[in-house]
């Protein structure tokens, strides 16, 4: 079994220093949020530093991932373009560090959520967004209704990141509507 010092080492091999500060920002922030609702906190660490561990393949290596793992190809298409890394990293943190099903699901969706999310998977979505290294407009909002009410927090954050995306004429993954969708019809107000 992998400790979170060797994980550590292992994801550092893959990544940028910037990305790879980013990680451990994400674990820490994971950390905050998991003691601050009472979940489980080395998994939300594990997960917060593992998240983005592929994100720096290039296409032809996500492509060799999907054939080699039989993945669809459909991860390829461009609207799928942002959540592959989760993807890929859910099967390699589940094949190499024997993560659990919580973890490998939090991990694999944790750039749109999804619809009835777990406490663990709510933490490393908002946790990605609001770290210490994050600067953007609302980010302040996001940050401290993250720690009042996280289903308002993450609703609040997939609000604004349809806004900055259409900005910049892109549109987020069909599953992000999803899980906005599904929050709004289970959140009171
Ligand atoms: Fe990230």
């Amino acid at each position: 079994m992998w400790n979170i010092e060797e994980i550590k080492k292992d994801v550092r091999k893959n990544l940028k220093d910037y990305r790879y500060n980013h990680s451990i920002n994400v674990m820490e922030e994971a950390k905050k949020l998991a003691i601050h609702y009472n979940a489980n906190v080395e998994k939300a660490m594990l997960c917060g530093l593992t998240h983005d561990m592929c994100k720096e393949y290039t296409p032809l290596e996500n492509e060799d991932f999907i054939n080699k793992h039989n993945l669809s190809k459909e991860l390829l298409l461009p609207e799928n373009k942002n959540m592959v890394h989760g993807f890929l990293a859910s099967i390699i943190v589940k094949e190499k560090y024997n993560f659990t099903n919580d973890m490998v699901l939090a991990i694999k969706y944790h750039t749109t959520g999804y619809p009835n999310m777990d406490m663990l998977a709510k933490i490393i979505y908002l946790a990605d967004k609001i770290e210490k290294g994050k600067d953007y407009p609302l980010i302040e909002e996001e940050r401290i209704l993250a720690y009042k009410d996280i289903d308002k927090a993450i609703i609040f954050c997939l609000n604004n990141q349809i806004k900055h995306l259409k900005e910049k004429n892109k549109v987020i993954n069909k599953m992000g509507y999803e899980t906005l969708k599904f929050l709004e019809e289970h959140t009171m107000n």
